[in-house]
């Protein structure tokens, strides 16, 4: 190649090799953003599509609900009670202690008023088919009431002879621990329906631990888990939880919006976490 010759002959390979660099940069620029985007896409999707956790419960029974027609600001006909437990059932619950109110003049229940209500509803649930299993007891407030049912000896107690037994939310009955050990000598388990909804125990540890060693069954709410009562009633379940002091899990539902805000709650993580802590522990379906 003569001298006046080479130098056209570089410059054409120098614009072709810049040509194609920048085709090549322009391409691969192109397709990193192509991947990314598409990525993203995918991602998407698969946050979309992702199967969500069930809502079902580790058990089967549920120790705690006012699902019993009529007697109590539950459940106000039998309409209201079927869909209740139906939504029971998509939690995997097929076993229902109907546990109303009996309490000092607001819902003084007899064990006739409830008895009756009991066979009502009874009779809707064979009537629409449902394969839920339904025992009649109640959560007896411990006020003078419940002195006189207890010392006539006319109460209902849940299969086992558990018997659920609320506090006022004002202060805790004067002689707690006595009524616990009279309920145990004579046959009777005791449970502390909601102790996370009592604000005056707020975190009083010991307390929680003593009327424990006493020989009470502690039953926490669902809906105390999910945030319904307030932060003070989430926290103080959660504490009983990671230490230890939860023996039953109740959804002490009145109405099927409170059945919603359960399923709702099961799906969470939140759940997830406390459910693999007090899994263990939780002895509903020894209630037979
Ligand atoms: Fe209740």
């Amino acid at each position: 190649m003569s001298g006046a010759g080479w130098r056209p002959c570089f410059l054409q390979w120098r614009r072709k090799i810049t040509k194609s660099f920048w085709i090549t940069k322009i391409f691969s620029t192109f397709a990193r953003y192509f991947y990314e985007i598409l990525g993203k896409i995918m991602g998407l999707f698969d946050f979309f599509c992702r199967k969500k956790p069930e809502a079902k419960l580790f058990y089967r029974t549920d120790v705690h609900s006012h699902i019993l027609p009529g007697v109590d600001h539950g459940s106000q006909d039998v309409v209201q009670s079927l869909e209740m437990l139906r939504a029971e059932l998509d939690m995997g619950i097929d076993r229902v202690i109907l546990t109303s109110h009996v309490t000092a003049e607001t819902f003084e229940n007899t064990v006739e008023s409830l008895t009756s209500a009991y066979e009502l509803l009874c009779a809707a649930v064979r009537d629409a088919g449902l394969p839920v299993e339904l025992y009649v007891s109640a959560e007896y407030r411990m006020d003078d009431y419940w002195d006189r049912q207890w010392a006539a000896g006319t109460v209902l107690p849940m299969p086992g002879n558990f018997l659920l037994l609320e506090n006022s939310f004002q202060q805790e009955r004067l002689g707690l621990e006595p009524l616990i050990y009279e309920l145990r000598t004579k046959g009777y388990i005791p449970i502390l329906a909601h102790p996370e909804r009592y604000g005056y125990y707020g975190m009083r540890t010991t307390r929680y631990a003593s009327l424990h060693d006493a020989g009470a069954k502690f039953q926490v709410n669902l809906l105390s888990l999910a945030g319904y009562f307030g932060k003070h009633a989430r926290e103080a379940a959660v504490w009983l939880i990671k230490n230890g002091l939860v023996d039953m899990l109740g959804s002490d539902m009145h109405n099927i919006e409170h059945a919603q805000i359960i399923k709702d709650y099961l799906r969470t993580r939140d759940w997830q976490k406390l459910r693999a802590i007090v899994e263990n522990d939780i002895i509903n379906d020894r209630v037979r």
